[in-house]
């Protein structure tokens, strides 16, 4: 939560203009009318264990039948399917095996300096046992941690379901973290192999990833990791380590192309992925087996309305949450055809994406408001020279997008036709939480409009009690619900003060904290207006202002640091961050430098500030807490406004005024 506890929630624009689905749309389907989805929504209220039952039982293979639906007797420690037997591999491959689906393609990957790969089910099968098999050899148990620290190319994915199926937890590090964030998060799950690569294409530029492993690793600093898998794919030089480190070519292409796929506890753990919150080190967020899968397998088939023949490409890196949910497991659960991309748009290539889009007749497209954002500023001109014809749906997650961004793209890139469904949710969440459904929600730019069945989400005040229309106040969900994050890895209360404990209302009922501000409109259309606590979202990724801090003052020079986002047209916040010096050091454009590259060498280059500003001194409460409240305004060029009485010294704002 925000160190000075006043939180200002601001009112937005009130947009007017209303997508209604067409009833070709709506007629082509699954839930075609909001009356449908209204039916769902009061049969998961009603009788959410036989909803969630039933969704389940239809929708994942099992090896064994679960005996329990829920078990919330221990909130907010849920159990979710309890007594069943699967194995979220198996559903996303085997069992498409014995239909038309074997010879379809599952992933279709496309690199950098545009070599492409297509591995159809039955193909991406054979290669996740040869993978797992390999994982064996390595000493992988069941319940060992495998860590991935990779570029976008087939391998990630194929690691992960490898993991799964052989019933190790994975845990994928984006690969633009450094090696000391990689180290943290080695250390902290208690990595037992590490999957890599020797480097991988980005923007023009080969990214070495090796390296990073090796420095990660360096003077047993993660003792747990024993060997370490490298996947060839830019052919540098890396040094090689008797012992510990093994190709994935050599050892991966000399095992059997079959592995069944063991039979895991509903509630065993699937994956852990670190993500950031307000305070400490970015959070081990745990997700278990069966209901994950079936929160991206139901989520992605309700909002992509996914068909037989789409071929489906969402932009996110394997390293976060949507790639996860929306490029591995959703999409191959449904026996999807899924894209994945190494690149990204390029001074040298602006068309990329839509090239893409022209090259595999794509017909939904799921990506950032950052992205749109950036493409709507070089023009329409770019996109205009492509064929985009075989859209027929378009979404958007990780940050609010703008009505005008919304609207360019749902004419410029959906030639007007294409629904846009901006999808709500969070790497807790496991899956989309609130979005359109195609067919049946009429949309209003800018606003992700209803929960999902299911999902029982309102608007709050700091007591739990539901805000008035149009007031803001903060995200919660009152319901448990099978996607849900099970726990932070080795911290329990962690897990109950961040998300369940924050809120209490008086019937002492638990609520989940989402960290996000929202106001509802007249019409119940839920309005997300951004992060209510310490946690920045720069493009779409998300950075803990206490991270940033950390990162600065473990710099000789930096004495004490606050940072803090600034609205960005471009990537939706921009990172500030405000620091006082050792005594007897100067400011001067190296040391601005110097600190923008240890940033980039403690996290990684996506967390730099933007903006590094010298002080004497921070405005900080009597008790000692930075005030970021007036530090915030002070980066947006904002008066300060709200209760300053609580500041120590109020010289202090005068000065930074200044
Ligand atoms: O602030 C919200 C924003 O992204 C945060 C979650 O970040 P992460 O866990 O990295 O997951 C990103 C991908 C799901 C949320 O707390 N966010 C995500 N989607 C939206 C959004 N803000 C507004 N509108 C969205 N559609």
């Amino acid at each position: 939560m925000s160190s000075d506890s006043s939180i200002k929630i601001e009112s937005v624009l009130q947009e007017q203009r209303i997508f209604t689905p067409s009833k070709e749309i709506a007629d082509s389907s699954r839930i075609g009318s909001f009356d449908e989805y209204q039916q769902m929504v009061d049969a998961a209220k009603t009788d959410p264990e036989g909803f969630w039952g039933n969704a389940a039982r239809k929708e994942l293979h099992w090896f064994q039948p679960f005996q329990k639906v829920l078990d919330w007797s221990n909130p907010p420690f849920a159990r979710w399917f309890d007594g069943g037997k699967t194995n979220i591999s198996f559903n996303c491959l085997d069992r498409h095996l014995g239909s038309s689906k074997a010879d379809k393609n599952a992933l279709i990957w496309e690199g950098e300096p545009g070599d492409v790969r297509t591995f159809t089910y039955r193909e991406l099968h054979q290669e996740v046992c040869r993978a797992a098999n390999a994982l064996k050899t390595l000493g992988v148990e069941k319940g060992d941690l495998v860590a991935l620290y990779m570029p976008m190319i087939p391998e990630a994915a194929i690691a992960m379901l490898a993991c799964a199926r052989i019933g190790a937890p994975h845990s994928v590090v984006f690969g633009g973290f450094s090696a000391e964030a990689l180290r943290d998060r080695l250390i902290d799950g208690e990595a037992k192999v590490v999957i890599t690569a020797d480097g991988g294409f980005r923007k023009d530029k080969v990214v070495p990833l090796k390296p990073a492993v090796d420095a990660a690793l360096a003077d047993g600093a993660c003792s747990t990791v024993k060997s370490v898998l490298v996947v060839k794919r830019t052919n540098q030089t890396v040094e090689f380590e008797e012992g510990r480190d093994n190709w994935w070519h050599e050892l991966v292409s000399i095992q059997e192309a079959d592995c069944p796929a063991e039979s895991m506890d509903s509630e065993d753990r699937l994956f852990v992925l670190y993500t950031s919150g307000s305070t400490g080190k970015p959070k081990g967020v745990v997700h278990t087996t069966a209901g994950y899968n079936l929160w991206a397998h139901l989520t992605f088939k309700w909002i992509f309305d996914i068909k037989e023949d789409d071929v489906y490409w969402c932009t996110a890196d394997v390293g976060w949450i949507t790639g996860h949910s929306y490029i591995v497991y959703g999409p191959l659960s449904n026996g999807a055809t899924t894209v994945m991309y190494e690149g990204a748009p390029r001074p040298s290539n602006p068309g990329a994406f839509w090239e893409l889009i022209q090259k595999h007749r794509i017909t939904i497209f799921y990506t950032a408001p950052t992205a749109i954002r950036a493409f709507m500023k070089s023009g329409r001109s770019i996109p205009d020279q492509y064929d985009m014809n075989s859209l027929r749906l378009l979404g958007t997650v990780g940050e609010p997008i703008n009505p005008e961004a919304w609207i360019w793209y749902r004419d410029v890139i959906g030639g007007s036709r294409c629904p846009v469904v901006d999808t709500w949710w969070q790497t807790e969440t496991g899956g989309v939480m609130i979005s359109p459904l195609p067919g049946a929600t009429p949309t209003k730019p800018g606003s992700a409009t209803f929960p999902l069945p299911g999902i029982e989400a309102d608007v709050v005040d700091m007591n739990g009690e539901s805000v008035q229309t149009d007031e803001g106040g903060y995200l919660v969900v009152k319901n448990p619900w099978p996607g849900m994050m099970r726990t932070v890895h080795g911290n329990p209360q962690r897990f109950r003060d961040s998300y369940w404990e924050y809120l209490r209302p008086l019937d002492g009922s638990y609520i989940y904290f989402a960290g996000d501000g929202a106001r509802r409109d007249s019409d119940g259309y839920f309005w997300i207006m951004g992060r209510v606590d310490d946690v920045i979202n720069v493009s779409g990724h998300r950075l803990g202002s206490m991270e940033i801090e950390s990162a600065l003052v473990s710099h000789p020079a930096v004495s004490e640091a606050a940072v803090v986002g600034r609205p960005d047209d471009l990537k939706g916040e921009a990172i500030v961050a405000f620091v006082t010096l050792e005594t007897g050091r100067v400011v001067n454009e190296q040391l601005i430098k110097d600190l923008r590259s240890h940033v980039g060498l403690e996290i990684g280059p996506i967390a730099k500030p933007d903006e590094i500003k010298c002080s004497d001194a921070l405005p900080k409460t009597r008790s000692g807490k930075i005030m970021r409240r007036i530090l915030r305004a002070l980066a947006a060029g904002e008066e300060v406004s709200g209760d300053t009485s609580t500041l120590e010294d109020r010289s202090v704002l005068d000065k930074l005024r200044e």
